[in-house]
């Protein structure tokens, strides 16, 4: 499969080209962009296109953050997910998805089957149930392992603060501490990512109508405190899509990119002018004012098949990319330094 990847890296101005039908998605997660471009292909539907790559990246469990695997503070693991259509702006989502492996695939059913946007918790499964889909756990072996020793290293990390006891040293369970002890100094826990402990899958399908719809998959932060959701089911945080403009998809420190709506301000730069790099750029400067140690990425694409992407606190940002002319699925890689 590797073998068939073509690799690129590219320094900041130069991720942008053109073309449609398109898939792009975050990360290397290279099958899941060529399952995608396989439904497109075959059917020119840009929804089941979606769906099946991000599907794909659950059964796979990308880099252990999408699907099953990823304990939260209790040791069970809960998905998050959305599919925006931007051809009529609705969307289908789920948040805190428990005992579903196939979060993208409920999603699609409550885009398709209800009124509603987004549904959440153990109604979310009751919901999944009725739509056919099969309840079971989502631990496996490894996220046993993970959560045990997380237990063992005193609960570290973890998302508390101004609470007793201390949460960088002890476990729960904690309580507030006085309001006069509060730390308002305190600083944000920074996202430890790596090549095992990375997040979504964000994925934007445009087919040769330039009919656009954007998406993601997750298993959110390690560790979270449980009935926690991210970004990644939440409009305009996770993804956005609007027919005639563009879309976005984000990855990244989720509880800091969903207060800036990271993938709506993408979509309405390039509505205002911007070309898709600067588009991306901008939407994570926004964040980077306020949380300079912030972590994530955004990849933007126009409507016509332009797209970039940019990104903070890494080294480097991989996405996938397969587009209309061309054989294989690229990796592009910018640069988060120059970039920044
Ligand atoms: N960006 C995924 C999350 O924070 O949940």
């Amino acid at each position: 499969m590797l073998g068939f990847v073509l690799f690129l890296v590219l320094s900041c101005n130069a991720a942008e080209d053109k073309a449609i039908p398109l898939v792009i998605n975050t990360w290397k997660f290279t099958e899941a962009t060529e399952r995608a471009w396989e439904v497109l292909s075959a059917s020119s539907n840009a929804l089941n296109a979606l769906v099946a790559g991000c599907s794909r990246c659950e059964e796979l469990q990308c880099d252990g953050t999408v699907g099953p695997g990823s304990p939260d503070e209790s040791g069970e693991t809960t998905l998050d997910a959305l599919i925006m259509d931007g051809e009529n702006m609705n969307i289908g989502a789920v948040a805190n998805l428990r005992e579903i492996k196939n979060a993208i695939g409920v999603a699609k059913h409550v885009l398709l089957q209800t009124e509603h946007s987004l549904l959440s918790g153990s109604q979310a499964t009751d919901f999944a149930v009725s739509m056919g889909f099969q309840k079971e756990s989502l631990s496996t072996n490894q996220s046993k392992k993970m959560w045990e020793n997380w237990r063992n290293s005193n609960c570290q990390p973890n998302f508390w603060r101004n609470v007793k006891p201390n949460p960088k040293s002890e476990c729960g369970p904690y309580s507030p501490i006085k309001r006069n002890d509060i730390n308002s100094c305190d600083k944000r826990m920074k996202y430890n990512f790596n090549n095992n402990n990375h997040d979504t899958i964000g994925m934007i399908v445009i087919d040769s109508h330039s009919h656009i719809y954007a998406g993601t998959s997750t298993n959110g932060a390690k560790f979270k405190i449980p009935g926690r959701v991210g970004d990644s089911p939440i409009p305009g945080a996770g993804a956005y899509a609007e027919n005639g403009i563009g879309a976005a998809a984000a990855t990244g420190d989720g509880d800091v990119m969903m207060r800036f709506l990271p993938s709506f301000t993408a979509v309405e730069n390039l509505r205002n002018g911007m070309q898709p790099r600067e588009a991306a750029k901008n939407a994570i400067d926004r964040i980077l004012k306020y949380y300079p140690d912030f972590t994530g990425a955004v990849i933007v694409a126009r409507y016509t098949g332009e797209f970039s992407a940019a990104c903070a606190g890494m080294k480097k940002f991989p996405f996938s990319v397969r587009r209309n002319k061309q054989t294989n699925v690229q990796v592009i890689e910018i640069d988060c330094e120059l970039s920044n």
